[in-house]
Formats: structure tokens, C-alpha cells, sequence
């Protein structure tokens, strides 16, 4: 393999211009070119794509977001948009691809695999709901971006005695939410993979303000609905002065923290090694603090795992 190309998917996450720039120079150190390819799967239908060089992913180890843009494109997921991919790869001479995004992004990945074309991804989303990795790029810097943004949060809610509802991002995973509620010595955390009625959250709330606590946080991640409504049921329920907060895109954006930066390096070294080797169709996971590799059709039937431990450990110390 002479030529092999870099393209980021899917939303955005931190880590992932510390990961293109690993994929880069750790290509050419091992003697390859590597392209970048914009704006996600768009850019390998438009042709748009350019030859990186060390300079080029110079000064943006540090940076959040991605340098080669993302995109969601429908246009794709068709036959004729993947044959029309593969024409441009050709045409580039690129031989094998580093996919950074998130499940849905890989999806694309085995789809080129499938067509003959090698493709590694390499696990990027804030939310952290990728089966068989503990942890995915950009999720440690969004948790510390949550946790700062609570800290703050509960300076005013202390001075006003108020309960705050904080919505969090995360769809089906509600892993932001359980981390950033026991760093923060959240009263309650709301999860999609663990109901709890409304009824026993109030009651545990009059406990506390019964033990004279002046405030609660009650984190919510998104996937279990909106903190405003949740606002509502909990006035209806009982008395309670409410405030909700819903921190939205802020946690997509900012300067990775370093671990996010020293898991990039090495997933982006890995996806490398793996495509040089002949793999193909697999995804880089950190297990154990071991950097390792999955079959991405083996792990797209699979869930991200529920720490229930945590979760236990959230509640038990929440009393
Ligand atoms: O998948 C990452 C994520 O940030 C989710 O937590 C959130 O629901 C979604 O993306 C938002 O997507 P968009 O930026 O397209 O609104």
C-alpha cells in the first residue's frame, strides 16, 4: 500500500484533529502518503480531496473540532454514490481508509470493505456509545467541559436554594450524563438504560431539603427527554423553585484534554499499523488501557455496556 486516506464523519468530537495528524505522520514514517479527505463521505464523492503533508496537521493536536470538516450524507447510502467513492479513490491511487466518526459513519466503512477497499475506523463521538471500547474520542473533554459547566451551575443554585435540571447530551448512551452526575455529586441522574419514576426522584429531593440541603443538581441526558419537561413534572409534583440549563453544542467544542489527545495518537498510529499490515473492516478500541481491534460487523450487533457499578456507586453516594 502506497496511498491510504483520512476522512472524519459523523458529529464532531475533540480528539479527532489529534487523531488525523496521527494517521498522517504515522503514515509517513512508515513511508506512505496520506490524503484528507472534506467533509466526510461528501468529499470522497465530490473528488475532494488533497495530499496532507507533516506541516499540514501541524499546530492542531490541540484544537477541537476537525480540520477536514464532517458531514451526514444521504447520497452514500446508495450504490451509486459507493461506486461513484470508489471511482475517486482510484483515481487518487488510495489504496485503504481511516474512517473517524461514530457507529454510523463505520456502517459506511464495512460498506467499502464489502466493495474491496480496506477500511479501519478509528471510534469518535462525545457520547461514548460505541460497543467494545471503554472509552471513545472526545468523551473525557465533553465530561470536562460538563463538569465545569455544573461547578458554575451550582455556585448559583447554592445562593438561590434552587433545584437545577442540567440536560446533557447523549441519545441511547447515557454515559456523559452517569460520569458528569457522580463527578458532580449529582442528587439524581436521569439515563435512557435506567427508568426511574418521577415520583421517587421527588420524594428523594424532600428528603434532602428535609435534611436541610439548600439545592439539588438533577443531571438528564437527552436521550431520556427534555429537562424541561422534566422541570414541569417535578413543579407539579411538589413545590420546588426549578431551573433548567440545557448545555447543548458547548460540549462538542473545545481544546481536547490530554488524555483525549494521547488516546488519538495511538488510535491513529494503530488504524495505520492495521491498514499497512492488510486488516481491514476493523475498529480501534482501548480495553484495559490496551489499544486493540474489533471486527466492525461483529460489533455493530452489539451494545455499549452499562457500567452498573457506577451507577450503584452514583446512587450509593447520593443518599
Ligand atoms: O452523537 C453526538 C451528538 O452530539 C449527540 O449527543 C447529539 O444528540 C447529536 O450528536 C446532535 O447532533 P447534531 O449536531 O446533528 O444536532
Amino acid at each position: 500500500m502506497k496511498k491510504i486516506g483520512v476522512l472524519t464523519s459523523g458529529g464532531d468530537a475533540p480528539g479527532m484533529n489529534a487523531a488525523i495528524r496521527a494517521v498522517v505522520r504515522s503514515g509517513i514514517y512508515r513511508g506512505v502518503e496520506v490524503y484528507g479527505i472534506y467533509h466526510g463521505y461528501k468529499g470522497l464523492i465530490t473528488g475532494n480531496i488533497k495530499k496532507l503533508d507533516v506541516a499540514d496537521v501541524g499546530d492542531i493536536v490541540q484544537r477541537g473540532g476537525t480540520i477536514l470538516y464532517t458531514a451526514r450524507c444521504e447520497e452514500f447510502k446508495t450504490e451509486e454514490g459507493r461506486a461513484i467513492a470508489i471511482q475517486q479513490l482510484k483515481k487518487f491511487g488510495i489504496e485503504g481508509l481511516v474512517v473517524i466518526g461514530g457507529d454510523g459513519s463505520f456502517m459506511g466503512g464495512v460498506k467499502l470493505t464489502q466493495l474491496g477497499f480496506p477500511t479501519i475506523g478509528i471510534p469518535g463521538t462525545i457520547d461514548n456509545d460505541i460497543p467494545e471500547t471503554d472509552f471513545t474520542l472526545g468523551f473525557d473533554t465533553a465530561l470536562n467541559t460538563i463538569i465545569d459547566a455544573i461547578d458554575k451551575i451550582r455556585d448559583t443554585a447554592t445562593s438561590h436554594e434552587r433545584q437545577f435540571i442540567v440536560e446533557v447530551m447523549g441519545r441511547g448512551c447515557g454515559d456523559l450524563a452517569l460520569w458528569s452526575g457522580l463527578a458532580d455529586g449529582a442528587e439524581t441522574i436521569m439515563l435512557p438504560e435506567k427508568k426511574e419514576d418521577l415520583d421517587t426522584i421527588v420524594e428523594r429531593l424532600n428528603r434532602g431539603i428535609e435534611r436541610g440541603k439548600k439545592h439539588s443538581i438533577i443531571v438528564v441526558a437527552e436521550g431520556v427527554g427534555s429537562a424541561y419537561d422534566v422541570a414541569k413534572e417535578i413543579k407539579s409534583k411538589a413545590n420546588m423553585d426549578t431551573r433548567v440549563t440545557v448545555l447543548g453544542h458547548v460540549q462538542r467544542g473545545g481544546s481536547p484534554t490530554a488524555f483525549d489527545r494521547v488516546l488519538a495518537s495511538r488510535m491513529g498510529s494503530k488504524a495505520v499499523e492495521l491498514l499497512l499490515n492488510g486488516d481491514k473492516g476493523k475498529m480501534i478500541a482501548i480495553q484495559n488501557n490496551k489499544i486493540v481491534a474489533h471486527d466492525i460487523l461483529d460489533l455493530l450487533t452489539k451494545k455499549h455496556g452499562f457500567d452498573e457499578n457506577l451507577y450503584t456507586l452514583a446512587k450509593e453516594l447520593s443518599i
